[in-house]
C-alpha cells in the first residue's frame, strides 16, 4: 500500500500492518498529511482481510512530539479550528475495529501521549517519556482523552498527567496502566511485533468481540473527542495560547 506522505510509512507483513511515524529530524511532530495517511491507514485495513492487528511507531529519536507547533499557530490565525485531518485521525483511532499496538521509544507528546489511550497493548522503551503540556499550552486535553484517562488510571493521576503536565516515564505509565511492558530500546520492534503477531495469532473474531465489549461505547468516545476538539478551537485561538505556542518556536536553546 502507498502511503499519501514519505513522513509516514505503512508496511503490511503478514497479519499485521505497522504505521510508522517519520519525521525524524522533527521527532515526528504531526502534520495534516501524516495524520491523513495515518488514518487512511487505520480506516483501510478492514479492506485487506489477512491483516489482524496495527502497530504504531515512531523513529529512535522519539514516538511522536506531539501536533506541529507551526501548524497549531496557522491554526489559531484561522480561529483555532483543528485540521479535518486531526479530527479524521482521532475518530479512526476511535472506531478502529483491529486490536492497536504501540511501540513507544523516546518522547511521547501531547496527541503522542494520548493515541496510546486507545492502543490495546503498548510497549516502551526504557527511555520512553509521556507528557501532555497542554494546559502549559494554554490548551485542553484530546483525543478523547478527558474520557478515557480517568477511567485507565483514577482521576488524581489523570489531573496530575493531562492537568499538571506531569510526566511519565516507561515504569510511571506502566504502573498507571497505559504501558504493558518496557523492554531495552534495540529490542522494542522485535517485541512489539511478536507481540502484535501473538494477538494476530488468536481467533480474530473471538478477539474483535472481546475487545468491542471491553472498549465500551465507541459513540461515547467520538462525542467526547468532538466536545473537546470545540472546546479546543477556543483555547486555540485564545491569546495564551498563542503566546505559548510562539515561545517555543521562537525559544532559545
Ligand atoms: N512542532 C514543531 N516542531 C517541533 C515539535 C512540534 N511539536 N517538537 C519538536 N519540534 C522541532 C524543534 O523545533 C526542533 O526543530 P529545529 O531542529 O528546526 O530547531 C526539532 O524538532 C528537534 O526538537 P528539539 O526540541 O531540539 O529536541 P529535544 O530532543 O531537545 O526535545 C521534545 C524533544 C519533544 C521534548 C521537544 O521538542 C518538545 O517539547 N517539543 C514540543 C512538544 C509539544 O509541546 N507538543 C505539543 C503538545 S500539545
Amino acid at each position: 500500500m502507498v502511503a499519501m506522505t514519505d513522513l509516514v510509512i505503512i508496511s503490511d507483513d503478514g497479519p499485521v500492518r505497522t504505521v510508522r511515524m517519520n519525521r525524524p529530524d522533527k521527532k515526528n511532530a504531526l502534520t495534516l498529511d501524516m495524520y491523513d495517511a495515518m488514518a487512511a491507514a487505520i480506516e483501510s485495513a478492514p479492506q485487506s482481510p489477512a491483516l489482524r492487528c496495527l502497530l504504531i511507531a515512531g523513529t529512535p529519536t522519539g514516538f511522536c512530539a506531539g501536533n506541529d507547533i507551526g501548524d497549531f499557530l496557522k491554526m489559531a490565525a484561522g480561529e483555532g479550528a483543528l485540521g479535518a485531518p486531526i479530527i479524521r485521525f482521532l475518530h479512526a483511532l476511535a472506531r478502529c475495529e483491529l486490536p492497536l499496538i504501540a511501540a513507544v521509544q523516546g518522547n511521547a507528546v501531547g496527541v503522542g501521549t494520548t493515541m496510546l489511550m486507545h492502543c490495546d497493548h503498548v510497549l516502551a522503551a526504557t527511555d520512553a517519556r509521556l507528557s501532555t503540556p497542554f494546559v502549559a499550552l494554554g490548551l485542553l486535553p484530546e483525543a478523547g482523552s478527558s474520557l478515557i484517562a480517568p477511567r485507565l488510571m483514577g482521576h488524581a493521576r489523570a489531573f496530575s498527567l493531562l492537568v499538571m503536565g506531569k510526566p511519565l516515564s516507561a515504569t510511571d505509565a506502566r504502573a498507571v496502566g497505559i504501558v504493558n511492558a518496557v523492554v531495552s530500546a534495540a529490542e522494542l520492534d522485535a517485541q512489539s511485533l511478536a507481540t502484535a503477531r501473538d494477538i494476530a495469532a488468536l481467533p480474530p473474531e473471538s478477539v474483535a468481540t472481546a475487545r468491542r465489549l471491553m472498549r465500551g461505547s465507541v459513540e461515547e468516545v467520538v462525542a467526547r473527542i468532538d466536545e473537546e476538539v470545540e472546546a479546543f478551537r477556543v483555547r486555540l485561538a485564545s491569546p495564551e495560547a498563542k503566546a505559548a505556542l510562539a515561545a517555543f518556536l521562537n525559544r532559545k536553546r
